[in-house]
């Protein structure tokens, strides 16, 4: 399948617009301060799209991926003080834990497809904090379902949104095979917790949680549709980046000793727990990096729904925007050596880049809700691998960003597992 990107021309690197010549097609931007406009200062003017909900609910329901106006702003509202950063550093041990599974389970060293074991990783995270510590669930079981039913559904729905409008008319959806058990699982762990004494986790904080202005809060349909929406929308990305991370850093000799020198002085060889995330300054610098060389989601879609206009461009209704995030980490204009692998550049003694040209995350209003959760799980998961082996590429693979929807590397990502030490238990 081609990729999206192999068909954007060299003006999307270099320029600050560039009209598809597709019909219908959308309006590339990649001017920070018109994307400042789409994004916060007239962000009512362009959503998601109806096409998105009409794909996309089948398969997340009405949470809060999928919602516009009232009704996502309520959900967004009770549900983001349970995403803040200080309860994603609390939840460091558990992301160290699944890093620490996977040197356990690499214990001879040995090959491994470095995307594959990510995913395995970020999925034991998200598993354990938004599905209720996954004991309600046979894991291994819960994995090959959910991650069955993503391979299904999400890719091709992907695909489908990016189709021009012409190709929808006259088509109904395909319905979204596994759906309804995985809802029917995830019902009957809401049920549980709900008579369960409280942990204190993601599913505590987000079963309490309440809209501050209207006092409202989620009913179990709309719990389940936000818990599934989060892991579709947190495992995939968290494991593209990881997977980026862990290749940047097997690549620059320097950057590993410098990362592994941060671990050693920040946490011994103690596992990465909730006091450690913040020192690990380093760490932190070469994730951001490594969003900003390889975004996850490498382009984001906004269609036009009230006349406006941007910067020198006039907005119908129907009028289609793409941000090509993955060019505009690149671009040209704005990045002194755009290609090059530069952790130094998100340093503390920088300036901080402009948060409308490097959004790995998104922006504005609806900018991703578990963008501290995302943060806090690389930095601790870097940092727990780093310390605890040395990854090479295998030399006759060609590591190449990206399968048709995914920023994923080409074949996956062979590498050579060498354990370093193994952690005090
Ligand atoms: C490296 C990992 C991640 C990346 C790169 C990422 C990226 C993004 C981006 C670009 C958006 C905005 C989409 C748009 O504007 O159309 C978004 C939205 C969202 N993300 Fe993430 N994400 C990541 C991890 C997570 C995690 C771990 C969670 C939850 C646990 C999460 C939950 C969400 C939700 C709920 C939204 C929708 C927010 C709204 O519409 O109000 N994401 N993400």
């Amino acid at each position: 399948m081609t990729r999206p990107i192999d068909a954007w021309p060299r003006v999307v690197f270099e320029g600050l617009s560039f009209r598809s010549p597709a019909p219908g097609g959308p309006l590339f931007l990649m001017d920070p301060q018109d994307i400042r406009a789409v994004f916060v200062d007239e962000a009512d003017a362009f959503t998601q799209g109806a096409m998105f909900r009409r794909i996309m609910r089948p398969v997340w329901g009405e949470g809060i991926l999928t919602s516009e106006g009232a009704a996502w702003r309520w959900q967004r509202r009770a549900s983001a003080p349970a995403f803040r950063p200080a309860h994603m550093d609390a939840l460091a041990p558990l992301m160290s834990g699944a890093a620490q599974g996977a040197l356990d389970r690499w214990s001879r060293g040995g090959r491994v497809d470095f995307s594959q074991e990510a995913a395995r990783m970020t999925f034991d995270v998200i598993l354990d904090s938004v599905l209720s510590g996954g004991e309600d669930f046979d894991r291994a079981s819960a994995r090959s379902r959910i991650e069955g039913f993503l391979s299904r559904n999400l890719s091709p729905r992907l695909s489908l949104y990016m189709a021009p409008d012409r190709w929808h008319e006259g088509r109904s959806l395909p319905a979204a095979p596994g759906a309804e058990s995985l809802r029917r699982d995830v019902d009957a762990m809401i049920r549980r917790r709900r008579s369960a004494p409280p942990r204190g986790d993601l599913v505590d904080l987000l079963l309490q949680a309440r809209d501050p202005e209207t006092g409202r809060t989620m009913d179990d349909a709309t719990l389940r549709d936000n818990l599934l929406g989060f892991i579709v929308a947190g495992h995939q990305t968290s494991s593209v980046a990881l997977t980026w991370s862990i290749f940047l850093a097997s690549q620059h000799a320097p950057t590993a000793s410098r990362l592994r020198n941060e671990v050693a002085e920040v946490a011994g060889d103690a596992p990465i727990g909730p006091d450690h995330v913040g020192k690990l300054v380093f760490t932190r610098q070469v994730v951001s990096e490594a969003l900003r060389l390889y975004p996850p989601a490498f382009q984001l879609y906004r269609v036009c729904v009230r006349e406006t206009v941007v910067g020198s461009h006039r907005f119908r209704p129907g009028d289609k925007v793409l941000i090509p995030i993955y060019a505009l980490h690149r671009h040209r204009r704005w990045w002194r050596d755009p290609d090059v692998f530069d952790p130094d550049r998100f340093a503390p003694d920088q300036p901080a880049p402009d948060r409308h040209l490097y959004m790995p995350f998104g922006a504005g209003a609806r900018v991703c809700l578990g963008a501290a959760f995302a943060m806090t799980e690389l930095v601790v998961m870097l940092a727990t691998l780093m310390r605890g082996a040395t990854f090479t590429v295998d030399p006759s693979h060609r590591v190449w960003p990206g399968t048709a929807m995914e920023m994923l590397p080409r074949g996956g990502l062979p590498m050579t597992v060498e354990l370093r030490t193994q952690r005090r238990s």
